[in-house]
């Protein structure tokens, strides 16, 4: 059985990080979101994986290459333009052939992986097996409505109240799927809808069935999702310092150090994620906080944070649920006329009180 993964949207809803990253490259707790997809087919036993790759394939590339470092073999396909997830799955279609197979949206991770819905896809050899999970808005999600454990309906992005059971962007498919997409047409939102799709399988009485995700999963796609998986992934931290860490700093909780990294005179109370080369001193990390390579932290507290690779953070006020791109400077200076100066990209957002 193959694998796809859709690694080709724009990321609007994290702009400005997405104006320079892969939306699916953005760490959490420190490792590209992406490589949680991989880990998920792998443990299933899929190692023939399709990326579906759009504006951003040199950075995904770079990042993955052929696959095997992490035991795979990929296959890039492209996608010129974001025109919804049923397209991606009909560009696909060659590389997929006539086999069932497995898509999964690469900027979502799935706790756990998804080992049981592989077990029921395989035993009750369904025409489409999805997976789904309760969730606060059903306004931003695919949601699915059941009659007994048979679903009826699948609406994107209902207006109105349908109930909150969500698609978590996990889909098995038989090629039934291809005829479904060549029969749908662009929604609304000018998108060929794989919703669109399966309910097009549902409405011509092809088995559909679903099973719901037994622990947490995210889709990353909003600033807040992704520092909530960044909370998540790091509730699984496993204890590993490779750096320095002097006399005069108390830790408390699980922390990750990654090696030339030195933390003097702070405390960091875990889980933490902290990368290669990271200068800490004088400082307070809080919980849930993931640091990356090559980053100046000083007499700043920060908690609840994503800080990406290459940030200076010297004596700034104290910093909760951030997300800061690469080589993000927030210091402290004694230049007069004494004010806030900022240079910010196009879409950045800074809040004080
Ligand atoms: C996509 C799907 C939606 C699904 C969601 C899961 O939405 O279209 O059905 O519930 O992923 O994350 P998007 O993230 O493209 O808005």
């Amino acid at each position: 059985m193959k694998g796809l993964i859709l690694s080709g949207g724009t990321g609007t809803r994290l702009r400005p990080l997405t104006f320079t990253s892969a939306k699916q490259l953005l760490p959490v707790a420190n490792r590209p979101i992406l490589c949680f997809a991989i880990d998920a087919l792998r443990d299933v036993g899929i190692h023939d994986i399709g990326i579906v790759v759009g504006t951003t394939a040199p950075e995904v590339k770079n990042t993955l290459g052929d696959g095997s470092s992490f035991g795979i073999q990929v296959t890039y396909l492209h996608q010129s333009e974001p025109l919804g997830l049923a397209h991606a799955v009909s560009l696909a279609r060659p590389f997929l052939g006539e086999e069932p197979f497995v898509m999964m949206l690469g900027d979502n991770v799935i706790h756990g992986g998804f080992q049981h819905a592989m077990k029921q896809f395989m035993q009750t050899r369904v025409d489409a097996l999805v997976l789904t999970g309760p969730v606060d808005d059903p306004q931003h999600f695919g949601i699915v409505q059941l009659q007994g454990d048979r679903i009826v309906r699948l609406v994107e992005k209902p207006s109105r109240d349908l109930g909150n059971l969500a698609l978590c962007g996990v889909y098995f498919f038989n090629p039934v799927i291809h005829a479904a997409i060549r029969a749908i047409t662009p929604s609304p939102r000018g998108e060929l809808e794989i919703t669109d799709a399966v309910q097009w399988l549902v409405d011509h009485h092809f088995s559909v069935s679903h099973t719901v995700v037994t622990s947490w999963w995210k889709d990353t796609g909003r600033p807040n999702d992704l520092l909530e998986a960044n909370r998540l992934l790091l509730e699984d931290l496993t204890p590993d310092i490779q750096g320095s860490i002097d006399h005069e700093s108390v830790i408390t909780g699980p922390i990750q150090v990654g090696s030339g990294t030195t933390i003097r005179k702070s405390t960091l109370r875990g889980p933490i994620s902290i990368g290669h080369n990271v200068h800490i001193e004088n400082a307070y990390i809080g919980p849930y906080t993931s640091i990356g390579d090559d980053v100046t932290i000083h007499g700043t507290d920060v908690e609840y944070s994503v800080i990406l690779s290459g940030c200076i953070i010297d004596q700034a006020p104290r910093l909760d649920q951030c997300l800061l791109g690469r080589y993000v400077e927030i210091v402290r200076t004694t230049r007069n006329p004494r004010s806030v100066r900022m240079v910010l990209g196009d879409q950045s957002i800074c809040e004080w009180s």
